[in-house]
């Protein structure tokens, strides 16, 4: 199983910033995985939410803001003074970052708020510009997006998020389409993923901070998990063995997932 650092390290660093990559890029993970959203002079940006207020020192959506305006604000206090002066970075920044390294690049389209006329394209050219095609994956709860990327780009690898659990997560893969699925804990555990999983579609599970977790998680062939502490779980990762009798119970499965540890 494959470790993506979620938002960068961002259980140790201010997330979706270059402190938070720089700790991702340093340790032997298999990926990343940030947020972008649009301003409103149609810059890329990485942050998670339509607003600033949570995770700086300012206030108001990014889609009313320019990129000028918001490098302004603080991105880093929030988390730890010792952050204090980190700026929201470019998506040209982030994928200019990890260009040096070989980690796999989850681009989630953050669009499912606010549509961002334009973003898919804006994201693929550069993505193309920069010659990233082959290690970026691109996410979305906004499955309209997804299905653009792959009308445009149909070579670059995408996944559709869910945090609904699926009746039939296999039919609807094949019909949107899309190439993986990134889903939760509860719904990585029913029947139904597991027959996506047995088909081979790669299910990738957000987000994992227990390492109990992350054993049932290697147990039912889930192929990577998003951690907001990739230095812990794949320090535990080596540790992790894998039963050799059938797989436990969906219900014994879940006692583990959720016992308190
Ligand atoms: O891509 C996995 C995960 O990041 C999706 O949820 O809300 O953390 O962006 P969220
Ligand atoms: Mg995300």
């Amino acid at each position: 199983m494959e470790i993506y650092a979620h938002r960068g390290s961002s259980g140790t660093h201010p997330e979706n910033t270059l402190s938070a990559f720089k700790e991702a890029a340093r340790l032997p993970i298999f990926g990343v995985e940030f947020d972008v959203h649009m301003t409103k002079d149609e810059e890329l940006v990485i942050i998670h939410d339509e607003k600033i207020n949570r995770t700086s020192n300012g206030k108001g959506f990014i889609k009313d803001m320019t990129l000028a305006e918001l490098k302004t604000y603080d991105f880093g206090s929030w988390f730890s003074k010792e952050f204090k002066g980190e700026v929201i970075p470019t998506l040209y920044e982030v994928l200019e970052l990890f260009s040096k390294t070989s980690l796999q690049l989850n681009i989630e389209l953050k669009s499912d708020v606010f549509p961002y006329p334009g973003m898919a394209e804006k994201v693929l050219d550069l993505v193309g510009a920069m010659k990233l095609d082959s290690r970026v994956v691109i996410s979305s709860f906004n499955h309209e997006m997804i299905r653009t990327v792959k009308q445009l780009a149909p070579h670059i690898q995408t996944a559709a998020l869910f945090m609904e659990v699926l009746v039939d997560p296999l039919e609807y893969v094949r019909a949107l389409p899309t190439d993986a699925l990134h889903i939760t804990k509860h719904a990585a555990l029913r029947p139904s993923a597991k027959k996506v999983i047995e088909e081979g579609v790669p299910v990738q599970v957000f987000t994992v901070n227990k390492v109990c977790q992350m054993k049932v998680l290697k147990e039912v062939g889930v192929r990577a998990i998003f951690t907001d502490f990739p230095e812990k779980m794949i320090n535990h990762l080596d540790n992790i063995s894998i039963p050799k009798q059938p797989m436990p119970i969906i219900s014994t499965i879940k006692n583990i997932m959720y016992k308190n540890k």
